[in-house]
C-alpha cells in the first residue's frame, strides 16, 4: 500500500535526505544569469542544480525565473531536474510547484481564465470546476504536478491588493467555489492521473484581513471570528481531499501564523484532520526573525516554524534552512518524529501525484493544450462572470450601426483584463502571445465594424493624456465605452492609500460627460474602486473584474447583446472609502440614521442585472419546523419574464432572528445557477439542514440555537422554527 511504500522509503532515509525533502528552492537559484538577470531561454546552470540535488537533496522546486516560458522549455527543465533526482540513491522525484492560479499563466500560449474574483461572480461551481480541470491539464502538460491554488482567503477588505485572488466576501460562496476548484485540479482519484495536479489551499488563514489594508500587515481576528468566517472554507476543501496547504505570511493577534502551533498543528492537522503537506510562503520562516521578531535569529525561527507544524520551507534561494534544520535535530531542539511526520506528508504528495511512476510526462499526451476547446471554455466562463450593474433605459445592448468611441486606460490593454500572475508576477502586456489576443478595443472593432469605432486613450491610470482628442471623438459618436479601473498588480506592489478610482480617470469621465453622450463604464479592476463621484455620469456599468484572455471578446459581445450578463457581485461594492461593510453585517450597522447619511453601499453583494427579467413566486417550505433529523426544503419558482434567454443565480439567504452571538442581518446559505428561455419557469430547491444554520458560540463550539429563522429568495420570505 501507499503507506507501506512511504514507511519503507522513510526508514532508509538519512537526516540529511529528510531535511532536503523539506526544502523548496526557487528556480532562479539555478538559472544562468547575466548581471543577475536570467538568460533567455532560461537554461540551467548545471553546477548549481547538481549541488542542490546531489549535495542538499532538495525535495521541491518552484517558480519561473522571470517571464513565462514555452511549454517545451518547461518540459526540458522538468526532465533535467528529474533525471538528476532519479540518479540519487533513493530515486525520489522532485515536487515542482507553480502559481497556475487561473490557468497555467507562466507557460506561453496556455489558456488564462478569469481571475478567482471574477469566477466567483459566476456563482457557478460547475464552471469553476471545469476551468480548474483545464488549468490542471495545461499545467501537467508542462510536466508540473503542483499548483499553488486556490486562494481561500475571505475577500472582505477591498483595499487589500490580493482581494481579486479570492472568491469574494462570503464564506459559503468561497467554500463552494474552493471545493469545485480542488475537484477540478485534483480529479476524482486519490492518486491523480497525468491530467491533474495537487491543489494548494492558501493562505491558511486570516491573511486577507490586514487592518491597514496593506499586504502582509497585522490582522486582529478573535478566534471565534476566525472559526466563523475564515476557517470553514479550508475545512470544506480539506474534506474534499486537498493535498497541500500554504501558510499565511502575516500575523494574527500578534502571532505570525508561521509560528502558530495552535493554527497549524492543533486546528489544521488535528481538528480538520489534514493529512497533506504544509508549505511555508516565500522566505517566511526567515522573516520570523527578520521581520516579525518572534525569533532572535534564523536558527530559532526554523525551530519555531517546524515545531509549529510547517513541513516544507519555501526557502527560497539558499540552503541555510536545510543546514540549520539538521543542526536543530542533532541538538534535540526539533524532534525526529516531527521531521518524520513532515517527510511522510511530502512523500505522500509525491506518491499521490503519480511522480514515483512517472516524474515527467509525454508531450503527445496533451493534444488539447491551448486547443480551441479550451479557449472556448475560457470564453464561456468569462461570459458567466461579467456583471451588469446599471443599465438606464436599457441603453444596452447597443444596436448595430451605432458610432462608438472606445476610450480609457484599459481599453487597449491585455494587462488590465488579465491582472497579476499573468505571464509574470505583476502581469505583463509586452509579450507577443498575450498582446495578440483581443483587447476590448480590438474586440469591439471586430464585433461592431472598425468603421463604426473610434479610439482615444484619454487618460492613463495616473495622468490625463489627450482629453480633448477623446472629447472631440465623443462628439461625433453616439455612445462612449469608457474602460476604467486599474493596471495589474499583486501583493505589496499593489498597496494603495485610497480606494477611490484615480483622479485622471475622474477628470476624463467628467470631460466626456459634458458632451451629453451616453457613457458606458467598463470597470476592469481587481478590487471595487470607489466610483461614487462619477457613477451618476454613466448610463450603464459593466463590471468585468479581471476577465482573462477572452475578456475583450466577452465585453464586446455583452455590448452587442450576444452575451446576456449573469454575474452577480461576490463582494459588497462600497460607496465610500471609509464605510466598508459586508452584506452580512450586524443589525447595529443598519440603523436608519446610517442610511440617511448615505452609508449604504454602491451595490450590494449578489447584485447583478440581466437583459431579461426574472420573476420569483411561490416560495414554500416543506415544514414550519426544522428538527435534528429532518431538514427544511425551500422551493421557489423562477420565471424568465423577459424577451431573451438568460441565466440567473438564485441566492438563498437565511436570517437567524435571535442568537447568543449577535446574528448577522442575513447569511448566504445556498445558491444555484439556472438558465431559462423566455417564458420558461423552473422550480429551484434548497435543502437547509441544521449544520447550514449553525454558528460558533462564545465557547468556540459550533451550535444551532432554538428559535426563529427567516429565509429569503429573490425578495420573497418565509419562516420556520428550530426546536
Ligand atoms: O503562491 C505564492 C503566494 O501566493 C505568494 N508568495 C509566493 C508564493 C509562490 O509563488
Amino acid at each position: 500500500s501507499a503507506d507501506q511504500r512511504i514507511e519503507n522509503l522513510l526508514s532508509k532515509m538519512t537526516l540529511e535526505e529528510k531535511a532536503g525533502q523539506m526544502t523548496q528552492i526557487s528556480v532562479e537559484a539555478f538559472l544562468k544569469t547575466t548581471n543577475g538577470v536570467p538568460d533567455e531561454p532560461h537554461e540551467f546552470d548545471m553546477r548549481k542544480l547538481e549541488e542542490a540535488i546531489k549535495r542538499y537533496k532538495v525535495g521541491s522546486i518552484l517558480n519561473v525565473g522571470g517571464n513565462a516560458q514555452t511549454v517545451d522549455v518547461w518540459r526540458r527543465r522538468i526532465e533535467t531536474i528529474q533525471k538528476l533526482a532519479l540518479q540519487e540513491r533513493l530515486k525520489i522525484p522532485v515536487l515542482y510547484g507553480i502559481d497556475a492560479i487561473r490557468g497555467n499563466n507562466y507557460t506561453l500560449d496556455a489558456v488564462m481564465f478569469p481571475q478567482q474574483i471574477a469566477q466567483a461572480a459566476s456563482f457557478n461551481p460547475v464552471m469553476v470546476k471545469k476551468a480548474a480541470g483545464v488549468a490542471a491539464y495545461e499545467t501537467r502538460a508542462s510536466f508540473i504536478p503542483w499548483n499553488f491554488s486556490p486562494v481561500l482567503d475571505l475577500g472582505r477588505q477591498p483595499v487589500w491588493p490580493r482581494i481579486w485572488e479570492t472568491y469574494g466576501e462570503d464564506p459559503y460562496l468561497v467554500s463552494e467555489m474552493g471545493k469545485a476548484a480542488v475537484q477540478g485540479y485534483q480529479g476524482e482519484a486519490v492518486v491523480t492521473d497525468k491530467y491533474h495536479v495537487a491543489a494548494c489551499l492558501k493562505h491558511y488563514m486570516g491573511y486577507s484581513m490586514p487592518l491597514s489594508g496593506h499586504d502582509r500587515t497585522p490582522a486582529w481576528i478573535p478566534e471565534r471570528e476566525l472559526r466563523e468566517y475564515f476557517l470553514p472554507q479550508f475545512a470544506a476543501a480539506v474534506k474534499s481531499g486537498a493535498k497541500t496547504v500554504m501558510v499565511n505570511s502575516a500575523e494574527i493577534n500578534g502571532v505570525p501564523v508561521h509560528a502558530s502551533k495552535h493554527i497549524l498543528t492543533d486546528i489544521l492537522k488535528g481538528e480538520l484532520g489534514f493529512k497533506g503537506l504544509v508549505v511555508s510562503d516565500w522566505q517566511d520562516i526567515q522573516y520570523l526573525f527578520q521581520r516579525h521578531r518572534v525569533a532572535k535569529d534564523n536558527k530559532e525561527a526554523v525551530m519555531i516554524a517546524v515545531n509549529a507544524g510547517i513541513d516544507m520551507s519555501m526557502v527560497p534561494t539558499d540552503f541555510t534552512f536545510t543546514e540549520t534544520l539538521i543542526e536543530l535535530v542533532k541538538e534535540g531542539k526539533v524532534p525526529v518524529q516531527r521531521i518524520d511526520d513532515a517527510v511522510r506528508r511530502i512523500l505522500r504528495v509525491k506518491y499521490e501525484t503519480g511522480l514515483f511512476e512517472n516524474s515527467t510526462g509525454r508531450a503527445k499526451d496533451y493534444p488539447l493544450f491551448n486547443s480551441s476547446a479550451h479557449n472556448r471554455l475560457n470564453y464561456d466562463v468569462a461570459a458567466e462572470c461579467v456583471t451588469l450593474l446599471k443599465n438606464i433605459n436599457n441603453v444596452l445592448p447597443l444596436s448595430a450601426g451605432k458610432r462608438i468611441l472606445v476610450t480609457g486606460p484599459s481599453a487597449s490593454s491585455m494587462r488590465s483584463l488579465n491582472g497579476g500572475w499573468a505571464r509574470n508576477w505583476q502581469g505583463d502586456n509586452s509579450d507577443k502571445t498575450e498582446g495578440a489576443k483581443n483587447t476590448i478595443l480590438k474586440a469591439i472593432r471586430n464585433v461592431f465594424g472598425a468603421a463604426n469605432v473610434e479610439y482615444s486613450e484619454g487618460a492613463d491610470f495616473d495622468k490625463v493624456l489627450n482629453v480633448q482628442d477623446a472629447v472631440s471623438k465623443a462628439e461625433r459618436s453616439d455612445v462612449i465605452v469608457l474602460c476604467i479601473g486599474e493596471t495589474s498588480y499583486t501583493e505589496t506592489p499593489g498597496n494603495i492609500g485610497d480606494l477611490r478610482i484615480s483622479d485622471s480617470q475622474i477628470e476624463l469621465t467628467r470631460a466626456l460627460s459634458a458632451t451629453g453622450k451616453p457613457i458606458i463604464f467598463v470597470l476592469t479592476e481587481g478590487r471595487p474602486r470607489v466610483i461614487s463621484s462619477i457613477e451618476p455620469l454613466s448610463s450603464a456599468v459593466i463590471h468585468s473584474y479581471l476577465l482573462g484572455n477572452e475578456g475583450g471578446s466577452v465585453i464586446a459581445d455583452v455590448l452587442a447583446g450576444k452575451v446576456n450578463p449573469s454575474g452577480k457581485l461576490p463582494y459588497t461594492y462600497p460607496r465610500h472609502t471609509n464605510s466598508l461593510l459586508t452584506y452580512y453585517h450586524k443589525y447595529t450597522e443598519t440603523l436608519k440614521f446610517d442610511e440617511a447619511a448615505g452609508f449604504h453601499p454602491q451595490w450590494e453583494f449578489g447584485y447583478g442585472l440581466s437583459y431579461t427579467t426574472f420573476s420569483y413566486s411561490n416560495l414554500r417550505i416543506s415544514s414550519p419546523v426544522l428538527s435534528d433529523s429532518a431538514p427544511v426544503v425551500v422551493s421557489v419558482d423562477v420565471a424568465n419574464s423577459g424577451k431573451v434567454a438568460g441565466k440567473e443565480a438564485v441566492l438563498l439567504f437565511v436570517s437567524d432572528e435571535v442568537a447568543s452571538i449577535t446574528p448577522e442581518v442575513k447569511r448566504l446559505r445556498g445558491f444555484d445557477k439556472i438558465e431559462l428561455q423566455p417564458g420558461e419557469t423552473r422550480t429551484v430547491t434548497f435543502t437547509v439542514d441544521k449544520e447550514r444554520l449553525s454558528f460558533i458560540n462564545e465557547q468556540l463550539q459550533r451550535v444551532i440555537e432554538p428559535g426563529d429563522f427567516t429565509v429569503s429568495v429573490g425578495g420573497l420570505k418565509a419562516s420556520f422554527r428550530y426546536e
